[in-house]
């Protein structure tokens, strides 16, 4: 099965529900939920296979930058997902910063420590990666869920829409 990056950079055990897995994206899981599950944080927009698949090997030809993983129910569908995009840097000597991107648990599967774990699990990867530090923006309503998984408020989030 062909998936986004080496599940080596998973960590080695994940305290999950019994009979649910996480693993890395992998190019059949249009047909498993994955935008049903991203539909929970925002608008998508009608999406074709033919179109995901297209986006899905332009990332997969950049595997050392995307990493998108997804946790699954025992009925392989998907009810979680979470993304981190590895940004290379000049500075602290050749440094790299994680962005944690798009971290949605479909409606029903909220509570069960799922986002927790995807958060962990990401912060796992970027430090596999080498990075020296993660960061995200969010609402303010799910600040204390990232304060949960150990993040602290940091800056100020700013936007300029194109
Ligand atoms: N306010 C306060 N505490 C919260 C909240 C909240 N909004 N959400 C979770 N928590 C707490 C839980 O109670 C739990 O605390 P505990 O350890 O004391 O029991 C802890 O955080 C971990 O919660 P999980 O069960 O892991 O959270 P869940 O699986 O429900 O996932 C998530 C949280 C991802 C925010 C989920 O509610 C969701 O998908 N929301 C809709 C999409 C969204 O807003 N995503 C975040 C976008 S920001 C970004 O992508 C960078």
């Amino acid at each position: 099965m062909a998936s986004l990056f080496s599940e080596t950079l998973l960590p080695t055990t994940t305290e999950l529900p019994e009979g649910y897995s996480v693993r890395p994206l992998q190019r059949t899981d249009y047909q498993k939920g994955f935008l049903d599950v991203l539909r929970v944080l925002t608008k998508v927009g009608d999406i074709s296979e033919e179109a995901w698949l297209e986006r899905y090997d332009w990332m997969a030809k950049r595997n050392e930058e995307y990493f998108i993983i997804c946790i699954v129910n025992g009925e392989g569908t998907i009810v979680g997902v979470g993304s981190l995009v590895i940004e290379r840097k000049f500075l602290r000597n050749l440094g790299a910063v994680g962005h944690i991107e798009d971290i949605t648990v479909q409606s029903s599967e909220q509570g069960k420590k799922l986002g927790l774990r995807i958060i962990q699990t990401l912060d796992h990867i970027a430090q596999q990666v080498g990075c020296y530090k993660c960061i995200l923006d969010c609402s303010e309503k799910n600040q204390p869920f990232y304060e949960k998984c150990g993040y602290k408020l940091a800056g100020v989030q700013m936007v300029y829409h194109i």
